[in-house]
Parts: C-alpha cells; sequence; structure tokens
C-alpha cells in the first residue's frame, strides 16, 4: 500500500468517525470484511478459535485479535491499545435552553478540549440512541445528522475589548450551540426522532429513551502546506491511531496472536465499563486463552505498543520543550519516555520497538516533557500494570493536541502504519531481553 491511498483512506475513516461508536462500528465493518467475525459478549465464544474476531462493548471500545493455530499460553501476544473518543462538547439530556427568539442546546465539556477552538465552527451532531420500538423492542442505534446543524458565534471584539488578552470561557453560559430561530416551543427528542426515521425507514420509534450525542466539526481533513507535507483534521487523536492498528492487523501475512484494543473514554480516565481501567480486556483474554492468567509464560514474553499521539516542538512556542528531545513532524513515531511511568515505556520494551521499527527503515523520534511541567498520561501505564506486559508508548507527532482541527505530519500516519504492521508480521521476534 503507498502512502497516497493509505491517506486517502484514512480522511474517509476520519469522515466516517465523528463519535467513539461510529469508530468502532467502523472499524468491525473493515474487520468483517476481512473475514473477521464479529462476537458478542453475551453469547458462548468457540472453543477453539482460529483467524480473526473482534467484539465490540457498550458501542465504543473494540477489541480484535488473531489467534495462531495453536493458541497455547505458550504462544505470545503482540498488542496494540488506542483510544476511540475525543475532547468534544456532549449534548445534555433535555438540552433546549430559549434565549430570546432562539433556541440553543446544553452541552458539557467532554474531557479536555481547547475551547476557544470549537467557535464558529460549522457543528454536526452525532453519537447513539437508545429507545423503544413500537414492537417494545430495546435498541441502540447510531445516529449522525451528516450536515452543519449547530454553530457557536464568539462575541464580536467590539463588545469586549479585552478579547485577545486571554480569554475566560464560561461552560455553562458561553458554550451553547445554537440550533436555531423560531418562536414554537421544540423538542430534540423530536428532531432525534425525526433523524431516526430518515436513516432507518423500517424503524418504527415508540420513545427514545436515552443518548450519548456529541457535537462535531464537520470539515472533512485537509492536506496543508506548500508541498502538502501537514494533514489537518478533527480527532487525529487518536483515530490516527485506530485506523494504524486496524489497517495492520488486516494485512494477510500476519501469524502468531496479535490483538488491537481501541478503548473508549480515555479522554476522561478510562474508567467506565468500556474504559481502559475496566475488565474488557482481561475477561476477553480469559475467554480466549483460559489458561492464560493461571500457566501461560506468554504473556511475560508478549509486547504491547500504546498508540497516541505525542507532542510536536511548535516553532511558535519552542520554548514549550525539553531542548534535547523536540520531534518534528514528519520524522515518523515518537517514542515517549517519563520517569514517572506515566507513560509505559521502559528500558526493555524500547529495546524491542527500535529492533521493530528500524527493521521497517523507521528511526524513531524521541520525547520527554521538560522537567518543569507535568505530563500526560495514555492506556499505556494501565494494560502494563493490569497485565503485566513489557508496554511502550508511542504516537505519531502532531501539533495543536486537543484543538478542533489537529496537525500532524503527512508522513507520520504511514511511517506508524508500517511500524505497527512489521510488528503483526514478525511473530519470530524474541521479545524476551536476557
Ligand atoms: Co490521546
Amino acid at each position: 500500500m503507498s502512502q497516497t491511498s493509505f491517506n486517502k483512506r484514512l480522511f474517509k475513516f476520519l469522515k466516517h468517525s465523528p463519535t467513539p461508536f461510529h469508530a468502532s462500528d467502523t472499524i468491525a465493518g473493515r474487520l468483517q470484511q476481512n473475514g473477521f467475525r464479529l462476537l458478542s459478549e453475551n453469547e458462548q465464544w468457540p472453543e477453539k478459535m482460529h483467524g480473526g474476531y473482534c467484539c465490540i462493548r457498550d458501542d465504543g471500545s473494540l477489541l480484535a485479535w488473531k489467534t495462531s493455530d495453536s493458541n497455547s499460553p505458550d504462544t505470545p501476544w503482540r498488542m496494540t491499545v488506542a483510544h476511540t473518543d475525543s475532547p468534544a462538547l456532549q449534548i445534555k439530556p433535555l438540552p433546549e435552553t430559549r434565549t430570546a427568539a432562539y433556541t440553543s442546546l446544553g452541552v458539557e465539556v467532554y474531557g479536555g478540549p481547547l475551547l476557544s477552538t470549537w467557535f464558529d465552527r460549522d457543528l454536526g451532531i452525532a453519537g447513539r440512541v437508545s429507545l423503544l420500538t413500537e414492537k417494545d423492542t430495546l435498541c441502540i442505534r447510531l445516529l449522525d445528522f451528516k450536515r452543519n446543524l449547530v454553530t457557536i458565534p464568539s462575541l464580536a471584539i467590539h463588545l469586549n475589548r479585552k478579547a485577545n488578552d486571554g480569554l475566560k470561557i464560561d461552560k455553562q453560559k458561553q458554550l451553547l450551540p445554537i440550533l436555531c430561530q423560531m418562536d414554537k416551543e421544540l423538542s430534540f427528542h423530536d428532531i432525534i426522532r425525526r433523524q431516526l426515521q430518515k436513516q432507518y425507514p423500517d424503524l418504527a420509534v415508540k420513545k427514545i429513551l436515552g443518548f450519548d450525542l456529541f457535537c462535531y466539526d464537520t470539515q472533512p481533513p485537509a492536506f496543508v502546506g506548500l508541498n502538502k507535507e501537514f494533514i489537518t483534521g478533527s480527532r487525529l487523536d487518536n483515530l490516527v491511531s485506530c485506523f494504524v492498528g486496524m489497517e495492520a492487523l488486516v494485512q494477510k501475512n500476519i501469524s502468531g496472536n496479535c490483538l488491537l484494543l481501541c478503548s473508549n473514554h480515555e479522554e476522561i480516565g478510562s474508567a467506565s465499563v468500556a474504559g481502559a481501567h475496566g475488565n474488557f480486556l482481561r475477561s476477553a483474554l480469559q475467554r480466549i486463552q483460559p489458561k492464560l492468567f493461571r500457566e501461560g509464560p506468554s504473556l511475560g514474553a508478549s509486547l504491547l505498543i500504546s498508540m497516541d499521539n505525542a507532542h510536536a516542538l511548535h516553532p511558535n512556542h519552542a520554548e514549550k520543550h525539553d531542548p534535547g528531545h523536540t520531534p518534528l513532524l514528519n520524522h515518523g513515531p515518537v517514542i515517549k519516555h517519563n520517569a514517572n511511568q506515566r507513560y509505559a515505556t521502559t528500558c526493555r520494551s524500547t529495546a524491542l520497538y527500535k529492533i521493530i521499527a528500524e527493521e521497517a527503515g523507521i528511526f524513531p523520534q524521541e520525547f520527554v516533557m521538560r522537567s518543569d511541567m507535568p505530563c500526560g498520561s495514555t492506556i499505556g501505564p494501565i494494560g502494563a500494570t493490569d497485565l503485566g506486559i513489557q508496554t511502550i508508548d508511542v504516537g505519531v507527532p502532531s501539533l495543536a493536541m486537543h484543538s478542533i482541527r489537529e496537525t500532524t505530519g503527512t508522513k507520520d500516519p504511514f511511517l506508524l502504519f508500517k511500524t505497527i504492521a512489521r510488528f503483526y508480521r514478525r511473530n519470530s521476534l524474541p521479545l524476551v531481553i536476557q
């Protein structure tokens, strides 16, 4: 696969994945097209597993794996993890808010977005809805208006002369997206119901019971720069990594035990039914290989690559980086280090990763936070802690992390893909260092 066709598919994936639920659905679709079988946690799983499988929990987290024919507890695992969620504005349960002749929607802030970037954008709304049908069946349906539906206008500078001296945003009062201008009362439930009818003509909705709906930027991803050297788009953190993991796992020529976890709720701390602090991965592994945690030496000989975007040096803010650790866009994936294990990278996992990357012809960049600034974290340390597996934190270099529109290098997603593809193919790798 060439970088051009890879990026083309990446853009399509980003467009089809406005929320974690859509991302999981899109990934499951791609896996199934490639022979993976979708399992439900509520059914018996096959006793002998050969080939590819995937499973979705709570609509927003997806686990996919391929097992070798032997599938013994001795077979090491090559695992990758990423997250499906991104910071956003989530619609409140009873959101209708009327001021003058406008109807706006109440929103909560999900995760840690750069809030100023959400103003003056054309926003769509998407997510999932739980409902009761006319036949009294309960179901969940994905919803996506796929159009510019709301906007949050800034206040004109003439009405706030200090706007350029550091803007303080009142999350309760100033973030409400405007939906429409009309005199009569309107119900958001009715709007959802009409959209459901449009998307699912055969669905007879008796009652809407709940929803998780988010605003999202409708502007598609794009190439930017004199030589088109940058990619800009929404939710690059961390859908780029989900896409990389998915594309690497559907390669034809991989063998041994390979696994990909795309987890929801990373941006809010991972403690949830589907988040990485939950038992999704552990309970699935127990079902895939029942002896794994009792007598398997395989986890000790396994490697987990935690993929999440890294901070590239920003030319306008070079002082924010440690001078010796300044990742650049288009120079490929970054290994993230932290002495306090906010990143799970160790001396051992670094060695293993470097061998794999260099076999793929890629020489990793290295990142460590300035010593006088706190460090973020990822799913990496959670996986390392729970499974006792050597883990490394890596990611594509990026700018404007948690902006509604982030930037990465045109080469970087493909370079991460080549590394992970090599990792999944490399089943003879000695994953234990003497
Ligand atoms: Co992230």
